[in-house]
């Protein structure tokens, strides 16, 4: 298993261009099992949940070639209807398929996805919001056996906003006979996105973005090229290690009106943060001031960018609240990051972060996506030598981070 290896204490400077979003990628793909044909998606990011992902459709009959960040998936041959649980497991997101091949083929056999490291994960709200359309369920063996003669049109609130579950429900609501209102739905860019490329396939979508989104079913989509919008959750990594290192960085071709949350923090704690209409430049503090933060859904202050965040908090000047509002069990980078010197005490869905003057380079383990990225970072302003372990985790969502790191002057390396 690769390790990465990082030599602290560098000021990071210049610019990154980040790769496509990986979690607009994976539902997009999922989406083109509703159309039969070719469709070409550009800057899709080559990571690891995206090859997987193309496993599962090719396990259904789809083709694939993926050159540079353009994919090309053929779901012409499209006869098999299974997402095996070998595949789920490694990768939840697979349960993304369940949605289409109900709207599109009217059957469907997929593995529960079962929980990660971050917490059970479950799926009761995307069977509840299938069924409310007419499909029938039945969870035999830990797979769900779906049917659907034909999906019709229905009011679904959701009791609480989840991203795939809002995404399962509205690609199966696409091709249902009638109009479907999703109320409560998440409001994620990387679901704005979802629906864009449903609407370029002929889909009729609106109100996405906002919590009540109107869908009016259609017979079937046409395969339509889409470019997939840039990550910004990997800007959001690229701006906490310039602010970490008190350096310079600008991200390049991301979209500023995704970060307003991080901007806002980044700023809180006495970053400079210079916004273009496509760029975001961070100039890092001598020291970070202290600040509390809960992630909330979208726009609130993502999930996603918490593990980072407490990096950056563990070497401010004072001490710092987090509250994990989302998941139950996000704080697996804590007990890592006290390897490093860290003071973090957690309690319930909060962590106190005691800020310390330095952290010092050690050899620590990555436990799950997110986690790794907040101990690169902290290798990243920490004294002396970190070393990464289990970075196949960091390769499930980020392309090729050392290289872009080490263009911006990290002393890092990957081992074998
Ligand atoms: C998506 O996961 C993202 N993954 C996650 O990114 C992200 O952390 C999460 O949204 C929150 O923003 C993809 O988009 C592929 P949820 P998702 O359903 O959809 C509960 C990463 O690092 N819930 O919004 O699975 C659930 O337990 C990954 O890239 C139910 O109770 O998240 C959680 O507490 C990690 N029942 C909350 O909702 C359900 O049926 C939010 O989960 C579904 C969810």
């Amino acid at each position: 298993m690769d390790c990465i290896e990082i030599e602290g204490g560098v000021q990071l400077h210049g610019h990154v261009r980040v790769s496509g979003a990986k979690n607009a990628a994976l539902p997009i793909m999922a989406s083109l099992l509703l159309t039969t044909g070719a469709t070409r998606l550009r800057n899709v990011p080559r990571v690891r949940d995206v090859v997987t992902f193309g496993q599962v459709l090719q396990a259904l009959g789809a083709k694939m070639s993926f050159d540079a960040s353009e994919l090309v998936i053929d779901t012409s041959a499209i006869d098999r209807y299974e997402a095996p649980y070998d595949l789920v497991k490694t990768m939840r997101a697979s349960f993304l398929v369940l949605g289409p091949l109900l709207a599109r083929y009217g059957q469907a056999r997929v593995s529960l996805p079962g929980g990660c490291a971050i917490g059970a994960r479950p799926v009761n709200l995307h069977l509840k919001g299938l069924q409310a359309l007419g499909a029938r369920l039945e969870l035999t063996q830990g797979y769900v056996h779906g049917y659907a003669d034909q999906l019709r049109g229905t009011a679904i609130v959701l009791p609480s906003a989840t991203v795939t579950g809002t995404e399962n429900i509205m690609m199966a609501a696409v091709l249902a006979k009638g109009t479907t209102i999703i109320d409560n739905a998440a409001r994620e860019p990387e679901v704005v996105d979802l629906a864009e490329s449903l609407t370029q396939m002929g889909a009729r979508v609106t109100g996405v973005g906002s919590s009540c989104i109107s869908i009016e079913g259609v017979p079937r989509l046409q395969p339509a090229a889409h470019d997939i919008i840039p990550d910004r959750i990997e800007a959001g990594t690229f701006l906490v290690a310039g602010a970490m290192t008190g350096g310079d960085v600008t991200i390049d071709h991301c979209l500023p009106v995704h970060l307003g949350a991080l901007l806002d923090h980044l700023r809180a704690t006495g970053a400079a943060v210079e916004v273009g209409d496509d760029w975001v430049r961070v100039i890092g503090s001598e020291r970070a001031y202290p600040l509390d933060l809960a992630t909330a859904p979208y726009p609130g202050f993502p999930t996603d960018m918490q593990a980072q965040m407490m990096a950056l908090l563990s070497r401010a000047n004072g001490r710092s609240i987090i509250s994990e509002t989302v998941f139950e069990n996000r704080y697996m980078h804590a007990a890592e990051l006290s390897r490093m010197g860290a003071e973090i005490h957690l309690e319930g869905a909060d962590a106190i972060v005691m800020g310390v003057p330095q952290l010092h380079g050690a050899p620590v383990m990555a436990t799950d996506l997110r986690a790794s990225a907040s101990l690169i970072l902290a290798g990243l302003a920490a004294q002396g030598i970190t070393t990464v372990s289990r970075v196949y985790h960091l390769d499930r969502g980020y392309e090729q981070i050392e290289a872009k790191l080490a263009a911006l002057g990290a002393k890092i390396r990957r081992l074998p």
